[in-house]
This record gives C-alpha cells, sequence and structure tokens, in this order.
C-alpha cells in the first residue's frame, strides 16, 4: 500500500532531483539564490493568475513573467490561436508570405501612435533594441546613442551598452561605443548632451528594472520636442510597459508622444509564445530597408506561432478593455499595499507604479528581501527590480480579481511585519 508520506517524499525527492539538475547543468549560483529565496520547487501547471507547483502549493503571480503574463498563463483564445496555426504550419519557409504576419502588422500600425507602420520581428526583448539601435543609425548615418542611469534595455552587446548598469556592462567590456547616460526624468539632461553625431534617444515609459520608476508627465514630450528639433530619433521602449500594463495600450500614450521607433514584445506573445517586435516610420523603413531589403533579419522573427498569439493577444487586450482594468485594479493594489503597512512607519519608503506596473520602496535591502522570501511562502510571488534592490514589484495579470489582490495586499502585510521583527530579534 502506498501511503501518503510515500507520495510526498517522492515529489520531494523528483523536486530536489531537478534543482540538482539545475546545480549541475544550469547555473549553481542561480539555483543557490532561487532556492535560498524561498523558490525550491517546480512550476509545473497554471491558469489565470495562478500558478501550481509540484508540491501542490498554489501561488498567485504577482511577478507576471516581468510583464509577459498580461493576459493571465494560458488565455483561452491566445491558446486556440497558437494551437490552430500549430496544426497548419508554425514556422516559416522564409521563402514565402504568410498572412498571421500580415494581419499582426497591420493591427501594430493601427494601434501604436503617430507615424508607426512597418514592423519588423524578433524573440526577445533585447532583440527588439538591438534592431531599433540599428535602425536609427542607418535612418540618421549618426553613431550615438543616450540612454538614461538605471536604464534597462537587455543583455545582448547594443542592449547593453544602452542599460544604464555599470555592474552589468563593465565585465563585457569594451562596450558598442556612443552611448550616453543621463539622469532619468530630466529633459534638461538630454538637451545638454544631444550633438550632431546623436543618432537616437532610447527611453522606457516607466523604468522596470531601474525600480518602478515612471516618467513624470511632460518629460517624455519635452524629450520629444528637443529630439524633434535636433533631427535625433526617439526609441520608446515598451517592452515591459506594453499592451495595457500601464494603463494605457502603451506608455507614452499618457504622455501624448509619438516615437520614430517602438520596441515591443514580453506581453505581444500573450503569455504564450516568445516575441519582439520592432515598430517603426515609414521615413525609417525607407532608410534602412530601401536599397537591401535583408539588410536586418532574424530566422524565426515575425513565424506564424508567434504573430498568430500576437493577433489574438492584442484583440483581447483591446476587447476586453485591459487598459482601463489596469487602471482600477493599480489603484486598489497601491492603496492596499500602502495600508498594509501603515503602522509600521519608516519601513516604506514609497509606493508607486503606473497601472498594474507597481513598485514598493524599502528603507532598508534587507526588508525587500525577506519580504519576497515571505510572499513565496504565503504563496504570492513578487520579484525583484534588477537594478535597485530595495525595489520589490507586482507586475500581476491585468485580469487579476479583486480578491486575489486583496490577498496579496495581506501577504504582503504580514511578510512585512514578519521581516522587520525578525531584523529587530537580530539587531
Ligand atoms: C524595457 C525592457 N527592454 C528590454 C528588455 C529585454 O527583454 P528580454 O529579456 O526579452 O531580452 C526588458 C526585459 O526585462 C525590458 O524590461
Amino acid at each position: 500500500m502506498i501511503t501518503e508520506t510515500d507520495e510526498t517524499s517522492a515529489i520531494e525527492a523528483h523536486i530536489n532531483s531537478v534543482i540538482e539538475k539545475y546545480r549541475q547543468y544550469v547555473n549553481p549560483g542561480l539555483t543557490r539564490l532561487l532556492q535560498f529565496g524561498g523558490f525550491g520547487d517546480l512550476e509545473v501547471f497554471a491558469e489565470g493568475c495562478v500558478v501550481t507547483l509540484a508540491s501542490g502549493t498554489q501561488c498567485l503571480d504577482f511577478l507576471g513573467g516581468y510583464g509577459v503574463f498580461s493576459l493571465g498563463h494560458r488565455n483561452p483564445a491566445v491558446v486556440d490561436a497558437v494551437k490552430r496555426q500549430l496544426d497548419r504550419m508554425p514556422l516559416s519557409t522564409r521563402a514565402y508570405f504568410h498572412e498571421p504576419q500580415a494581419l499582426l502588422s497591420e493591427r501594430l500600425a493601427q494601434v501604436t501612435p503617430g507615424e508607426l507602420s512597418y514592423s519588423f520581428y524578433s524573440n526577445s526583448g533585447a532583440e527588439s533594441v538591438e534592431a531599433a539601435l540599428k535602425f536609427a543609425r542607418k535612418a540618421t548615418g549618426r553613431t550615438k546613442f543616450v540612454s538614461t542611469e538605471g536604464a534597462y534595455h537587455g543583455k545582448t552587446m547594443g542592449s547593453l551598452a544602452v542599460t544604464g548598469r555599470e555592474k552589468y556592462r563593465k565585465p563585457f567590456g569594451p562596450m558598442v561605443p556612443g552611448t550616453t547616460f543621463v539622469p532619468f526624468n530630466s529633459a534638461d539632461a538630454v538637451a545638454a548632451v544631444l550633438d550632431g553625431d546623436t543618432a537616437a534617444v532610447i527611453l522606457e515609459t516607466v523604468q522596470g528594472e531601474g525600480g518602478i520608476v515612471p516618467a513624470v508627465p511632460g518629460y517624455l514630450a519635452d524629450v520629444r520636442r528637443i529630439t524633434r528639433e535636433a533631427g535625433v530619433l526617439l526609441i520608446v521602449d515598451e517592452v515591459q510597459t506594453g499592451l495595457g500594463r500601464t494603463g494605457r495600450l502603451f506608455g507614452c500614450e499618457h504622455d501624448d508622444v509619438q516615437p520614430d521607433i517602438m520596441t515591443l514584445a514580453k506581453a505581444l506573445g500573450g503569455g504564450v509564445m516568445p516575441i519582439g517586435a520592432t515598430v517603426f516610420t515609414q521615413e525609417v523603413c525607407d532608410a534602412v530597408f530601401g536599397e537591401n531589403p535583408y539588410i536586418h533579419t532574424s530566422t524565426f522573427g515575425g513565424n506564424q506561432l508567434a504573430c498568430a498569439a500576437g493577433l489574438a493577444a492584442l484583440q483581447v487586450t483591446v476587447d476586453d478593455e485591459l487598459s482601463a482594468r489596469s487602471v482600477r485594479s493599480g489603484a486598489r493594489l497601491m492603496a492596499g499595499l500602502r495600508s498594509a503597512v501603515s503602522h509600521a512607519p519608516g519601513v516604506l519608503k514609497e509606493v508607486r507604479g503606473l497601472g498594474l506596473m507597481v513598485g514598493v520602496e524599502f528603507a532598508v535591502q534587507d526588508v525587500a528581501e525577506l519580504t519576497i522570501n515571505g510572499m513565496a511562502r504565503r504563496g504570492v510571488i513578487a520579484g525583484y527590480t534588477l537594478n535597485n534592490p530595495k525595489v520589490i514589484r507586482f507586475e500581476p495579470p491585468l485580469i487579476v480579481s479583486d480578491s486575489q489582490l486583496d490577498q496579496a495586499v495581506n501577504a504582503f502585510g504580514e511578510s512585512v511585519n514578519e521581516a522587520v521583527s525578525l531584523l529587530q530579534d537580530i539587531e
């Protein structure tokens, strides 16, 4: 007879053997870090906002793959579109045209602001930034970029060169030359460094990895005016903010800004497929692809499966009015987080965000780490921000319910209290 205890130890043994393979064959440091952080389990099933672990624990996904799962996990419309495409033709020969790419590109041209009308596809956020940087150089004949301190644009050579944290750049130097970093949220700082060699300014509309720092109203519009006057392109990186996350379909719409190039990834795949997109104007298209349509390519970019997912994801986002839902739920979440720790003054520095891109800045880094750990033990996944370890972030699916928001807020309050008393005991 197999007892419950036998079954539990068999599951534990399975979990440990998989984690051991990560230690031996993937990344020992990461394995240690995840185990230490309270994430020593396997994710085996997911639906909506809930992830089921091998141990049987169910977690609320308030990290949302850093913006990937805006529609939740396995959104039925996206899964259905991908399954139908899978049964017909998943990947392209690259010799012919195919309908999913044509339809997605048409839709992106319709929903993106201003004159953005052509799409180049890749498979990730960093690749969409790589394309944007190359296009800006080719379109302007200039070589330099302006980026911001704390910015995150990816970790490939080009995207890393415009990522605003020395810690990630230095070990891989020398970088692609020509990037100047200026403080985020200062248009004057941008104006001061533009010159006749500047190809583009690249900006997030909310710095994600930088610690969930929204652009102040007017900043993006000012940078747009300054860049236009200087003949410099504006690249808006919406990889994390795109598709309703901040309460508008695109973050730059908060300031009514029309970039020359926009980058998208994460949520565009509907939480089912990887996809990156670089969307640009006619002028950029002519300059980049006019002479040679093969000047920049990607074997898998724009494949049928990814484009079918993208098209379905856009449809659901617009039809279900997820941007508006993000505004409402974001307000409820931020109010809840603030009140959950209102009795412990000095612990929290700030709760900030836009829509459902929310960051909590603690006065002390240890409280941030222990809170993430405590929330994991209470069945809520929250995340770090790479460039600001005092900030924890919440990016739940935009479909999150009020009761799930309240559950996460309770777990947060309890975890902060626990962290504070633990640190007091140590002192
Ligand atoms: C704003 C922004 N740009 C680019 C990237 C890089 O995307 P990926 O990790 O898909 O390469 C990220 C990833 O977090 C991001 O947040």
